[in-house]
């Protein structure tokens, strides 16, 4: 069963493979572009990273500039082995979010995509941690866009995501920090993986007390060109993950 820090090393093979399933396109890198919207010309920093599916597709809708870190080498590997294929100028980086180097948080970005990273802190104060680095290499005024644990989900309500190729557990007895375990369906293999729930109240208390206000959950979204969108009306009206998004506080 796959934990942090750098689990995903065992399973980064595997992991790429799941980005296969149609809920990636039409539901999630949707969610992400409509939450970050008009990308054009941004810097975008995307924190957890994995092999850069996000970071590339942010290159393709028009940033001017997209760094991805990781905390997985191997993940890292596969992003830069797709650069080295099809360059198109991200910058990979190694490291643990929460560890995030001034060097790189200097380098002020637009916006700072967290797509399935902040549930993997194994504690709050990393999720702290998480929040305070991810404030400091936004610049002020800018955004964090994330997709994250859906904290208002009842464990009673985590069956039927069969057809989407995975299914969610609760592992023990909610509590902040408490474990979810998730099998994801990779070719004729299943990979485990196990997130973290944090309540509405912790994640915003941790957004806030780093420097980003006008803190927002957000729905996920269908893209309208979808086809078949009746396939995807389970998992968007009862949703693993909820968008999230905060303003990093300007200055003065
Ligand atoms: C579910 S994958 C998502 C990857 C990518 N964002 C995507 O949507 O395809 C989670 C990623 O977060 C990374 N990760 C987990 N904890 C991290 C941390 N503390 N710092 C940086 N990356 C982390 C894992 O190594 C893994 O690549």
């Amino acid at each position: 069963m796959a934990g942090p820090p750098a689990a995903y090393d065992a399973i980064a093979r595997d992991y790429q493979r799941t980005k296969a399933s149609p809920v990636r396109a039409a539901v999630e890198s949707y969610t992400i572009l409509t939450l970050l919207g008009d990308c054009h010309k941004l810097a975008i920093l995307d924190a957890g990273c994995g092999d850069g599916f996000h970071a590339r597709r942010l290159m393709a809708a028009g940033a001017a500039r997209v760094a991805g870190v990781d905390v997985s080498p191997a993940m890292i590997e596969l992003a830069r082995a797709e650069e080295r294929a099809a360059p198109l100028g991200i910058h990979y980086v190694c490291c643990a979010v929460e560890d995030l180097p001034d060097l790189v948080c200097a380098a002020g970005f637009d916006a700072a995509l967290a797509a399935y990273l902040l549930h993997y802190a194994p504690s709050e104060d990393v999720l702290r941690r998480m929040c305070q680095r991810l404030a400091n290499a936004v610049v002020p005024g800018g955004w964090l866009v994330a997709l994250t644990e859906n904290p208002d989900q009842d464990p009673a309500d985590y069956g039927g995501y069969a057809a989407y190729g995975f299914d969610k557990q609760a592992l023990e007895p909610r509590r902040e920090g408490s474990r979810i375990g998730y099998g994801l369906v990779s070719g004729r293999q299943i990979i485990r993986l196990e997130t973290f729930w944090y309540s509405r109240r912790t994640y915003e208390a941790a957004l806030t007390d780093a420097g980003f206000a006008h803190v927002e959950w957000c729905p996920l979204r269908l893209d309208p060109a979808a086809s078949s969108p009746e396939y995807y009306a389970h998992y968007v009206a009862h949703p693993p993950v909820l968008g999230l998004i905060a303003q990093r506080v300007r200055d003065g």
